[in-house]
């Protein structure tokens, strides 16, 4: 299409905030500081995880710009920027969290393969947009529709991106129709973050948002989209976000053993700490963000100072002066983390732990190495940083 490329090299990279730790350069895959990410309830952009499989793409004929609706419908069409703006917008409140967050301590165990990321890799934003359930009545399905009569079962996203893993191809996932065609779900073709349009690094003109899956749906820069029988056989479906036992091995590993990974379990993390910390006083704020996947709230947020033998419960929120209460959609973003905080006396050496609880009373595991899996994916395990009262110049 003129005026839109995907490039397969790196020359035109969008500017980035230098506050951000990179982890990965080309492809570009960046996360904010631990204090940085819990300054806000809504993420700014700028601080917002950026996770790229290839090059940025550049749209810069919004005129021409359109998306592809294939596939298994009656009548194929083509959708223009205007006809998305054209359909009800709708402001969804939901955090992002990649698959991978949380590797780096997960290959701390034993290594696994992937970006390397510490505990930042998730951002909350508000994503204005169309709802894909609307997009997709505008080719003649209906809503709350799990199979349509020529058997298409999945929407498949395709990208405009080129991805080394894809052999130059497009980044591409797929998510079920009867979640596509449900209202209530939320999913979003979103052209606005926090407000602004959509910058580039985020999916600059369109992308989707999938709330309360793994980050690894919300597919950007949008080409296409299919309705398909099958699940979406993209490699980042198929050969990659998936979670395996901790048995199985770069030599053992067959991957159509296993679903793409879908739903986050809860998660849990300390942000105004880092994982070693020496303090003056024996007094600390213990704040982070809990989540959960499926639009589950978060119950409680545990706090222990030894190590996890004794526990206090946190205090959580989402928007200043309105009561956070798990599950309750009138006062609470459904999609969305919590912040936590708790301020405790600490003992001289003492290992803080943060677990979540949510709403299905789904618990954060103990331990890393009973989820550990060659992938890295969804470690979720009890968060632990480390505390040492002495003097220090902090
Ligand atoms: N979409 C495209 N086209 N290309 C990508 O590399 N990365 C996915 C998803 N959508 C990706 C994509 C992954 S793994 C995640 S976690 C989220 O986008 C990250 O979105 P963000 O960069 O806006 O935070």
């Amino acid at each position: 299409m003129p005026g839109i490329k995907g490039p397969s090299e790196y020359s035109q990279e969008p500017p980035r905030h230098p506050r951000l730790r990179i982890n990965a350069k080309e492809p570009f895959n960046a996360e904010p500081l631990r204090s940085d990410l819990i300054s806000s309830y809504v993420t700014p952009v700028d601080f917002f995880y950026k996770r790229n499989h290839g090059p940025i793409p550049i749209v810069d004929d919004i005129e021409r710009y359109c998306v592809s609706m294939t596939g298994l419908i009656d009548n194929p069409k083509q959708l223009f920027m205007k006809d998305i703006w054209n359909l009800p917008k709708y402001n969804v409140t939901a955090t992002l969290q990649c698959a991978g967050n949380r590797r780096t301590a997960m290959s701390n165990t034993k290594t696994v393969k992937g970006v390397g990321w510490d505990v930042a890799a998730l951002g909350n934003a508000v994503w204005g947009g169309a709802k894909l359930a609307d997009v997709l009545e505008l080719v003649g399905i209906p809503k709350l529709t799990s199979a349509t009569p020529s058997g298409g079962k999945h929407v498949e996203f395709v990208s405009i991106d080129k991805c080394k893993e894809e052999n130059g191809g497009p980044y591409k996932a797929s998510i079920p129709l009867s979640q596509a065609t449900n209202p209530g779900a939320d999913v979003l073709l979103a052209y606005e973050m926090n407000g602004k349009t959509l910058n580039r690094d985020h999916g600059y003109p369109l992308r989707v948002v999938v709330p309360g899956i793994i980050g690894a749906r919300s597919v950007k820069w949008l080409d296409s989209i299919g309705i398909i029988t099958e699940e979406c056989q993209g490699f980042f479906m198929q050969k990659d976000y998936k979670m395996f036992p901790p048995s199985v091995n770069w030599d053992n590993i067959d991957w159509s053993t296993r679903k793409p990974q879908m739903d986050f379990p809860v998660q849990s993390a300390i942000c105004s700490l880092e994982d070693v910390n020496v303090v003056k006083n024996g007094k600390v704020t213990i704040k982070g963000y809990a989540v959960s996947g499926g639009g589950r709230g978060i119950e409680r947020v545990d706090i222990s100072v030894d190590g996890g033998k004794t526990w206090v419960e946190a205090s959580r929120y989402q928007k200043a002066g309105i009561p956070y209460v798990a599950g309750d959609i009138s006062s609470s973003d459904k999609w969305a983390w919590v912040f936590f905080e708790a301020h405790t006396d600490v003992p001289k050496d003492a290992e803080i732990v943060a677990k979540a609880v949510d709403i299905a009373a789904n618990v954060q595991p103990e331990s890393v190495e009973a989820i550990w899996n060659l992938r890295g994916i969804l470690n979720t395990s009890w968060h632990r940083v480390h505390v040492r009262v002495g003097h220090s110049n902090m």
